[in-house]
């Protein structure tokens, strides 16, 4: 699905370089890589404060506890996320409100919202799955309208720009009040480990998440808030300066794999290739169709016979998880999400595809279909 290996190849060097002057500073955690990468990310996101920590799951935890929220506010999002969006709600004892996605974006559905908030709402987090932008101006209307704040899940889209109705544009992350990633090592902004950052634009959130993701210190053994040891390491952030400097090359890549397939499989009925919002740029952490004739499974099989790898992201809705049964959601309660955890594939994507790989994969597609 990915090749990290031929991307070590590329810049491997460069990385090897950076890696052994951390090592020989010995300055494992708070090194000045940390800040510096800090500093570099947050120019190439636009906004003023990126406080980096341990993952991208942990990043959303912070993000919850920094907003002073008590058990039972409700937090409504995606239905079809990853489960960290959802389980550092239910951690906090917060009351989880799930929707459906959008069923050509995947993302969740600004509609959807409009209808799930209740007085006891205070929370909005919208996921940029699969490297697009949420329909964020209308999320953020909606906020404004209930006085809501807005967490951003950019886990999946470091890059990705949103584009408003007046032209200009933010990066995925920098429109809400927080925003949350991940750099997991195949995430279009990864490390050689875990990391994870969060973004915001405001001054008393930054102050009090870099204490809460340092036990809760500002000063040193004194403790003004309840915190957790969350930080990105070091050796993480030197590896992470490297790779930002060819972040906008690698989603340039992965922009124009997405378009050979979308050219490859336009006149094929049986698939449906991923939407492109107008309001966003698509730096494709994944490049996800649909199958429309009930065979996903089997295309999957045929594709594994063939040797290539494919992924069902996500197999099963978090409403139906053993561990979430207790929100008392019935099975019928989704039905997008329910329809997309049957027809969703994603096929390989990253930088460094080659061109004979990309016609093994889309001929074999096509190939498939035709029996
Ligand atoms: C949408 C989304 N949110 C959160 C996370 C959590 O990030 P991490 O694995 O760094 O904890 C991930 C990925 O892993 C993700 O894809």
């Amino acid at each position: 699905m990915v090749d990290l290996k031929a991307q070590y190849e590329k810049i491997g060097p460069e990385i090897d370089c950076a890696m052994k002057s951390v090592l020989e500073s010995t300055a494992f955690i708070k090194g000045p890589d940390v800040r510096l990468f800090e500093e570099e990310l947050a120019q190439y996101m636009g906004v003023k404060h990126v406080i980096s920590c341990a993952n991208g799951t942990d990043a959303l935890h912070l993000a919850m506890m920094v907003l002073g929220l008590k058990p039972g506010d409700e937090v409504i999002t995606t239905n079809f996320t990853f489960i960290a969006t959802v389980e550092v709600v239910a951690l906090l004892g917060l009351k989880l409100v799930l929707v459906d996605p959008e069923p050509g974006t995947f993302n969740i559905s600004a509609e959807e919202i409009r209808k799930a908030v209740t007085p006891r709402t205070r929370v909005i987090v919208p996921v940029h799955l699969f490297g697009q932008c949420a329909d964020m101006e209308s999320i953020m209307e909606l906020a404004r309208l209930h006085n809501l704040f807005v967490i951003e899940d950019a886990a999946q889209a470091t890059g990705a720009e949103y584009i408003f109705r007046d032209g200009s544009k933010r990066k995925a992350g920098a429109i809400g009040h927080i925003g949350t990633t991940s750099f997991f090592p195949s995430k279009n902004l990864g490390c050689y480990g875990d990391g994870g950052a969060l973004y915001t634009n405001d001054d008393n959130f930054a102050r009090k998440l870099r204490s809460i993701a340092n036990h809760g210190m500002k000063v040193r053994y004194h403790y003004d808030d309840i915190g957790v040891n969350s930080r990105l390491d070091t050796l993480q952030a030197a590896i992470l300066r490297v790779k930002l400097k060819y972040l906008s090359e690698f989603n340039a890549s992965r922009r124009a794999v997405a378009d050979f397939y979308d050219e490859t499989f336009a006149g094929c009925l049986q698939l449906a290739s991923p939407e492109r919002a107008g309001y966003s740029s698509h730096i494709f952490h994944q490049y996800t169709i649909k199958v429309k004739n009930g065979k996903r499974d089997e295309l999957k099989k045929y594709l594994e016979s063939q040797k290539i790898p494919s992924m069902i992201y996500y197999p099963g809705p978090l409403h139906m998880q053993e561990a979430y049964r207790n929100l008392g959601y019935g099975e019928n309660d989704f039905p997008v999400t329910s329809a997309l955890c049957k027809e969703v594939l994603s096929l390989p994507m990253h930088p460094d595809m080659e061109k004979d790989q990309l016609d093994h994969i889309t001929s074999s597609i096509l190939k498939f279909f035709d029996n």
